[in-house]
């Protein structure tokens, strides 16, 4: 299995991304750090110890950023309520881990052979940012950094920016810049991953344990249908975690991005050139289309054998 970082901020869909890479084999998620983003960083770290903790697992939970490189985050309480959890609530999980998220990531790539570690960002990037900004050197461990965030068409916090990147523009810029190319689920590929009143009603019809039967009660709490004017809900995090344990399920480019670290309205757009227009070399491996049939089965058969 994968040696697996996942940096994330419990939100819904992080937690049913959890839950999804604590289930699957591919991944041995070694540590996972959180940051402020959805809602607080008290929510969003009690979230992921409780995610955690209804698994039985002991992983290392290390808290990190509460403000993004530049600014104070922006929740999005309307989408995953004052809690992050949509008003599902979980038992109080295992304690935090001590120290600090970037200090923990660091620990763990230079105790880590080159080429083998799966960092997986699910929240504004604004942790792994740090690790990599304090000691470049370290790119040379990891295997694959995979990303939700950013669109290449339109945003959902702004009409530019996705959540994610529009929280910390600048450390996703320090990402984009590593070197590395950097496979990305945009708004454009989760918005196939629509959680709809049909998919909850097929996925219910399998029985599974207590983090089942949490990630179900969260897809019921989605906000389906009142935001973009779109049928049911994009499961955006999860399609991240998707990627690695099954790739077969994506049609993937290569592409080249930036992101507009600028403050005017289209702060935190990624630009992302789809057909090389500007000829620069690709830092991305774009997920461009998704087997959602196939991702929602992945993640029943996944998540529904958790304890
Ligand atoms: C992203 O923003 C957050 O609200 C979700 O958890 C996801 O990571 C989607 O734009
Ligand atoms: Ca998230």
């Amino acid at each position: 299995p994968r040696t697996t970082i996942i940096d994330c901020d419990p939100g819904t869909d992080d937690a049913v991304a959890l839950w999804l890479a604590l289930g699957s084999p591919e991944l041995d998620v070694k540590l996972i750090t959180v940051a402020g983003g959805n809602v607080g960083l008290d929510r969003t770290t009690a979230n992921a110890r409780a995610v955690v903790g209804l698994t039985g697992r002991d992983i290392p939970i290390v808290a990190g950023a509460e403000r993004s490189l530049m600014a104070p985050f922006r929740a999005e309480t309307a989408v995953h309520g004052n809690d992050g959890l949509g008003g599902v609530v979980l038992p109080a999980g295992p304690p935090l881990a001590p120290g600090i998220a970037a200090d923990a990531i660091r620990d763990l790539l230079r105790a880590s052979p080159p080429g083998s570690v799966t960092v997986i960002g699910l929240g504004p990037v604004t942790n792994l940012a740090l690790a990599f900004a304090t000691e470049p050197a370290l790119v040379d461990r990891v295997q694959d950094l995979v990303l939700m965030s950013g669109a290449w068409s339109e945003g959902n916090i702004t009409p530019a920016a996705e959540f994610n990147a529009w929280n910390d523009p600048e450390a996703l810029a320090i990402l984009l810049n590593l070197g590395l190319k950097v496979a990305i689920a945009t708004l454009d590929l989760t918005f196939q991953a629509k959680v709809t009143p049909a998919v909850i009603e097929g996925l219910a019809a399998r029985e599974g344990g207590a983090c089942w039967r949490a990630a179900l009660a969260i897809l019921r709490a989605l906000p389906m249908s009142r935001r973009m004017h779109h049928e049911g809900f994009p499961l955006h995090d999860p399609c991240a975690i998707a990627w690695v344990i099954a790739p077969d399920l994506f049609g993937v480019k290569e592409a080249e991005a930036e992101v507009d670290c600028t403050t005017g309205p289209s702060r935190g757009r990624t630009v992302i050139d789809r057909w090389n227009r500007l000829g620069r070399p690709a830092n991305l491996a774009l997920m461009e289309t998704l087997d959602a049939p196939g991702f929602f089965d992945l993640l029943a058969a996944r998540i529904a054998p958790l304890p």
